[in-house]
């Protein structure tokens, strides 16, 4: 059995504020997360002072900057977040072959050149706003959404990225063709007890561990609790046993 102090390492908690005195402040109330994700919001408003921030209270980063672009400015891109020791980052994977086998090449440069561990690149397969009706008539992509995602995260993995971020609905069928190495992050996760919110194709923390996922990324559930100390605790609490 996991013991809870484990759990809680494979909860990322997303910093969905726009300042960073609002992002520190959260950080400051929640002392028992170790993970924190960074997203395009905070980053453009703070740049990578908020990075700096993480780092010197020992939290780990999932920079989720869903970086797109051609092979070599994806490169750069890749090497300067590397530079800041990052632990996740999110690379949209239509940036096709070529450019992710770049970036995790100018991944392993910047990390080496930093002294920093190298990043683990994840690829975003499909927006999880785009539905099969937008995949078929706007993107005129002639698969079924989950043979597509599915699709996508093997190109990744041939490309040598670590993971790719999926919905818990899809986590586990990727794990049967991925393997058990590719890692695989999962927001849309939802505890019975809290409110779904915009979020839909949902499962719970529990259910999304014993389908294989390595971390959850969860929100609101914990941000906009009452008491989000206590609501990561809860969450914690019955994740132990699972995964
Ligand atoms: O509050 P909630 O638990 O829904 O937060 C989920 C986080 O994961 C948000 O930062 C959201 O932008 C992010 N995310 C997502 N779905 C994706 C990728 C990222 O909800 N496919």
């Amino acid at each position: 059995m996991r013991s809870e102090e484990r759990v809680a390492d494979r909860i990322i908690v997303p910093l969905d504020v726009p300042t960073q005195a609002q992002a520190i402040a959260l950080v400051e109330q929640l002392p028992q997360v170790s993970f924190w994700k960074v997203g395009l919001e905070l980053f453009v408003s703070t740049g990578p002072g908020i990075l700096a921030e993480l780092k010197a209270r020992q939290k780990k980063i999932f920079l989720d900057l869903k970086l797109h672009d051609i092979p070599n400015t994806l490169a750069g891109a890749c090497r300067a977040v590397a530079r800041h020791g990052v632990d996740l980052v999110t690379i949209h994977a239509t940036a096709g072959r070529e450019a992710l086998k770049a970036a995790q090449t100018a991944a392993q440069d910047g990390a080496s050149e930093a002294g920093h561990p190298v990043p683990k690149l994840l690829a975003i397969t499909l927006l999880t706003s785009l539905n099969s009706r937008s995949l078929a008539f706007d993107l005129k992509i002639p698969l079924e959404l989950p043979e597509y995602a599915l699709h996508m995260a093997l190109l990744a993995q041939e490309s040598g990225l670590a993971g790719a971020v999926c919905s818990p609905q899809e986590v586990e069928h990727l794990r049967q063709t991925c393997g058990h190495e590719f890692l695989l992050v999962c927001p849309g996760v939802r505890p019975t007890w809290a409110e779904s919110g915009d979020q839909r194709r949902t499962l719970t923390p529990h259910a999304a561990l014993q389908a294989r996922a390595n971390y959850l990324v969860i929100g609101r559930p914990i941000t906009n609790a009452a008491d989000p100390p206590a609501a990561f605790e809860r969450i914690c609490a019955e994740l132990v046993g699972a995964g």
